[in-house]
C-alpha cells in the first residue's frame, strides 16, 4: 500500500511539475535557441526510425523514365528549391531561420542517407514541426515520383542543365506556383 501512495504523490508531484512549466512559459519555443544535444539526438532517432518503418513496404517505379522528372521540375523549381537550392539557386533569405535547418539537395549527402522511398515518403507526408511540408494532398504520384527522381538527379546536374531544363519549360526564376508559362525579363542574378 504504501508503494502505491508514494508512486501516486510521485506522480502528483510530476504532473503538477510539468503544469507549472507550462503555465509560466519556462519552454523557449523560439526557433532561435537550439535543442540540446540530447534532444536533438532524440528527435533525430525518432525521425529515422518513424520514416524507416513506414518506407518499407514502398514499392519504387522505374525512375529513370524521363515522365517523372518533367513533371516534377516546375514544382521542385517554385517550391523546393526555395528551402534546399538547387544548382547555384541558393535558398531563399528566409530559409535562413528554419529551425531544424532544410538541408542542401545539391551536396549529394542526403541522397547517400536516404533511400527513394524514404524520400518519397518525406516528400509525401512532410515532417511534423519542422517546416518540411507534405507534397501528398496536393500532388499527384507521378510528380511526388518526379520530385524523388529529381532529387537524386540534382547533385549530378550543373547550372547550365538545370537552366537549360528550367528554360524548355518556360519557367523563370521569379514565377509563382502558378504553372503559368509566361516569360520575364529578369535574369538570374
Ligand atoms: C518551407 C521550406 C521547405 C520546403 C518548401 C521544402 N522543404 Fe524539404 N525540408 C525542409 C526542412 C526544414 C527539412 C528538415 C526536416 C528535419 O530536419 O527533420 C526538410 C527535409 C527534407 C528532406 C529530408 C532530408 C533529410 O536529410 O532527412 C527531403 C528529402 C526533403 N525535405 C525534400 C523536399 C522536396 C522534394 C521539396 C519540394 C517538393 C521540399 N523538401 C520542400 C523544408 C522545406
Amino acid at each position: 500500500m504504501r508503494y502505491v501512495i508514494t508512486i501516486a504523490v510521485f506522480l502528483g508531484v510530476l504532473i503538477v511539475g510539468a503544469a507549472l512549466y507550462v503555465w509560466f512559459g519556462v519552454y523557449n519555443i523560439a526557433a532561435t535557441e537550439p535543442h540540446w544535444s540530447i534532444t536533438s539526438s532524440l528527435i533525430e532517432a525518432v525521425r529515422e526510425r518513424s520514416i524507416e518503418v513506414r518506407s518499407e513496404d514502398i514499392q519504387v517505379p522505374n525512375l529513370y523514365d524521363p515522365k517523372f522528372t518533367e513533371a516534377a521540375l516546375p514544382h521542385y523549381h517554385e517550391m523546393c528549391r526555395l528551402c534546399h537550392g538547387a544548382p547555384e539557386y541558393p535558398p531563399e533569405e528566409f530559409a535562413a531561420g528554419l529551425y531544424p535547418h532544410a538541408p542542401s539537395m545539391t551536396s549529394g549527402d542526403l541522397q547517400k542517407e536516404l533511400s527513394d522511398a524514404e524520400i518519397y515518403w518525406i516528400v509525401k507526408h512532410g515532417i511534423k514541426m519542422t517546416g518540411m511540408p507534405a507534397f501528398g494532398p496536393t500532388h499527384k504520384e507521378e510528380e511526388l515520383w518526379g520530385l524523388v527522381a529529381l532529387v537524386k538527379e540534382i547533385p549530378k546536374m550543373g547550372l547550365e542543365q538545370y537552366r537549360q531544363q528550367i528554360k524548355e519549360m518556360g519557367l523563370t526564376e521569379d514565377m509563382s506556383h502558378g504553372h503559368s508559362h509566361e516569360e520575364s525579363e529578369h535574369e538570374h542574378k
